[in-house]
């Protein structure tokens, strides 16, 4: 028998649940997430209950300031009860499920001059995911901000999965002297190496067949990592090329924090696209180096493109 968490619709009765645990001194973990909850949430649920004998705390709230007007707003999944049940069967004591009124009770904005304070979220969010969707993590930096406000954990976890919005936060908590240790919750996969995502219950079987191509992408490049930046590269992009049902938004070869990939040395590759109207993305740690490849392999031809 699983106990099933508190649920928190309101700011009050979230702070009423936390109260005792704040006056005992107890550590409060912290899930954010936007529902449709799967092995991945479960997974970083997990983590947050090994990071304290207090309580672990669940919030499902889908950020409308994150979505742009033409974005998937609407058709995004909204499924509360089998939320439920995935936090009851991972010991959450509190999930707080707010509307957008307890969230935004003077209303959010899009532009960039209106009446709030949000959070402004700098450089790193104009690269990759924040190039392609602008404002995106104005929104994501904002709500979770305010649900740190609300919730006050001493520490949270995000999945390693949305690698930049991870950085960022990490970024905002360190910025902005938050004072909450941030972990990054590794990334849980299909068997054919596709990441859990709660989008990729829009993909229909030839979609899902096509979306497994941006994992064997990643890998590949991992594979040839050791011959350099641009082995790996042309590795990934054949990979990618080769799936006639994806449209590629960007191929990223880093370091660690989303600067420029080093020669030798450890960084991230990343992957976004479309399959379908559905948006996907992936990323994968990388190690580097510039060992010579074999003469007449594919690695030796793409160092010399
Ligand atoms: O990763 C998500 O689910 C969301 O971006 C987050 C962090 C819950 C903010 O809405």
């Amino acid at each position: 028998m699983t106990t099933p968490p508190v649920l928190a619709s309101t700011r009050e009765e979230l702070a009423a649940l936390l109260a005792e645990a704040r006056r005992s001194g107890e550590r409060v973990a912290f899930v954010p997430t936007m529902g449709a909850l799967h092995e991945g949430h479960a997974s970083l649920m997990r983590t947050a209950r090994e990071a304290t004998d207090g309580p672990v705390v669940v919030s499902i709230f889908v950020n409308p300031m994150q979505f742009a007007p033409t974005e998937d707003l609407d058709r995004y999944p909204r499924t509360l009860d089998a939320d439920l049940e995935v936090c009851a069967a991972e010991g959450v004591d509190v999930v707080f499920a707010p509307s957008v009124e307890e969230m935004y009770p003077g209303g959010f904005s899009h532009d960039s001059v209106h009446d709030g304070v949000t959070v402004a979220p700098g450089r790193l969010a104009t690269i990759l995911d924040g190039a392609s969707r602008p404002g995106h993590f104005d929104g994501v930096l904002t709500v979770v901000a305010k649900l740190f406000g609300l919730v006050r954990p001493d520490v949270a976890v995000f999945g390693q999965k949305d690698y930049q919005q991870l950085a960022l936060i990490r970024l905002m908590v360190r910025d902005l002297c938050l004072g909450i240790e941030v972990v990054g919750g590794e990334t849980v996969r299909e068997p054919d190496g596709l990441a859990l995502s709660s989008r990729n219950r829009y993909l229909d079987p030839d979609q899902r067949q096509a979306a497994a191509a941006l994992s064997r992408a990643l890998r590949a490049a991992q594979d040839r990592a050791p011959y350099g930046v641009p082995a790996a590269r042309w590795a990934a992009m054949a990979v990618l090329k080769a799936e006639t049902g994806l449209e590629l938004d960007y191929l990223a070869l880093t370091d660690v924090d989303l600067g420029e990939a080093p020669e030798v040395g450890e960084g991230r590759i990343l992957v976004a696209a479309r399959v379908g109207t559905t948006r996907l993305i992936d990323n994968m740690a990388i190690t580097f180096d510039r060992i010579a490849a074999p003469a007449g392999t594919a690695a030796a031809a793409s160092t010399t493109h």
